[in-house]
């Protein structure tokens, strides 16, 4: 192994791409910015207990794809899986929930950690932007949620994705309905660690994607079917509230979440472009997970995106972000002299806020201007002893060679008005 290479199923964001990623972060929160969610920021580990109890022992997250360990203290710990039981942690940690401010909104972007089997798309470390609505029960909350994401992918210009929509059930018509579908699966030919599946969690043995598991599902019984009226009518209202909205979604009566804290309304956004990690982003309601960490009834809704996994659909779809130009004006000095001077306007233009860079290293008039052209800045400006000696400095328009020379004290005032124009 190379002393360089980043651990399995982890890469590096460099340079130019990795202006996508911040690109695609900033997209996914400005609407959520813009429609009350405050920031959050928590830590990168918490106890382990809070993600054995929230998004469920029975999960493959938990069982198999924690990075969990014990300090030198002797505390469990696990670098955070995902960012739902964080959050509500650190809400009821500060008492948002009892501000009389209810639903507490709050989004949050960060590295997530999960140990699977990493392939195109699947990665042991990754990157979500998220978005919590705790403490209230309200079908617009969750059409809501649904419309910003929506919306933030259509302003990355993203067209090949689908919105997976389901309902759950809650804890009154779900038991009545995994007694059922226990009892179908027990009568059918699987294997044992499936069999082992339909006693833990049977809802995910729905999901196998094996061919042959797959047949012998037909005729299951369907969660559609058993649904209380409270949650039939709550989710035929997200389903209306998205319509009026124009948000399109496909009813998929088959989607189960690999967390065990969802109820009623849940969703996945996936990308035809992706292959098997179709998923790029997900969530849905969780009623109970606040009363399952210890905390108080505080019904709540939320959703996490993958950057990494929208960049990718973003590649698929072949869009190239319109990203500005890192820099827009690139110093080139000619001797020792023209340093000091161009590195006193470099400072100058950047405190007017003019991207700028300049040539260090002292490499000639060659290589200064390869730098000045990989920089992708719209005006070079040079200058040599000469020019120094009448106070002027060369400002050079690298899309057009045109050059010009221009007053020392009126450089900056003149790049920004050419910059602007
Ligand atoms: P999740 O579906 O586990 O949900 O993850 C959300 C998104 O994170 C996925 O759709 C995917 O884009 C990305 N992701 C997950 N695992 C990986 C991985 N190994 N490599 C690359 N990307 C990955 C949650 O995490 C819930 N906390 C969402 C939520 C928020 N539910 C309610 N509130």
């Amino acid at each position: 192994m190379s002393t360089f290479q980043a651990p399995k199923g982890t890469y590096d964001l460099i340079p130019p791409r990795s202006a996508k990623f911040l690109a695609v972060r900033e997209a996914i929160s400005a609407p959520l910015k813009n429609s009350g969610y405050g920031y959050i920021e928590t830590p990168g580990f918490e106890n382990v207990e809070l993600f054995a109890r929230g998004v469920g022992e029975s999960t493959d997250i938990v069982s198999k794809e924690m990075y969990a360990f014990e300090t030198k203290g002797g505390t469990k710990l696990a670098l955070r899986p995902e960012g739902t039981a964080s959050v509500l942690r650190a809400a009821l940690e500060a008492n948002l929930h009892k501000a009389g401010n209810l639903p507490v909104k709050l989004w949050y972007s960060g590295s997530y950690y999960r140990y699977e089997r990493p392939q195109a798309g699947r990665y042991r470390h990754f990157s979500q932007v998220g978005a919590e609505a705790i403490g209230a029960e309200d079908p617009a909350l969750d059409a809501e949620l649904i419309i910003l994401a929506d919306q933030a992918y259509r302003t990355l210009g993203l067209r090949e994705f689908r919105i997976l929509l389901n309902s759950l059930g809650d804890k009154e018509c779900r038991p009545v309905y995994r007694d059922a579908l226990q009892g179908f699966l027990r009568e059918l030919d699987l294997d044992e660690d499936t069999r082992r599946r339909i006693e833990i969690n049977p809802l995910r043995v729905l999901d196998d994607k094996r061919a042959d598991v797959q047949k012998q599902l037909v005729g299951a019984p369907m969660l559609r079917d058993y649904l209380c009226d409270a949650c039939k009518a709550y989710h035929e209202e997200v389903r209306e509230l998205l319509t009026a909205a124009g948000v399109a979604f496909e009813d998929d009566e088959k989607l189960v979440r690999g967390l065990d804290y969802y109820t009623r309304t849940t969703f996945e956004f996936v990308h035809d472009g992706l292959g098997s990690q179709s998923a790029v982003g997900g969530g849905g309601r969780y009623d109970g997970l606040s009363e399952m960490i210890g905390g108080p009834e505080l019904p709540s809704v939320g959703w996490a995106l993958g950057v990494d996994r929208t960049v990718l659909a973003l590649e698929a779809e072949g869009i190239e972000l319109e990203l500005p130009a890192s820099t827009s004006v690139f110093a080139v000095p000619l001797g020792e002299e023209a340093r000091r001077v161009l590195f006193g306007v470099v400072t100058e233009l950047r405190r007017e806020g003019i991207a700028t860079d300049f040539a260090f290293g002292g490499r000639g008039l060659k290589g200064a201007m390869k730098s000045a052209n990989r920089s992708g800045a719209r005006y070079t400006i040079v200058a040599g002893e000469r020019d120094l000696a009448e106070g002027v400095v060369q400002i050079k328009n690298m899309e057009s060679g045109e050059q010009s020379a221009v007053a020392l004290g009126r450089v900056v005032e003149e790049l920004r008005s050419r910059l602007s124009s």
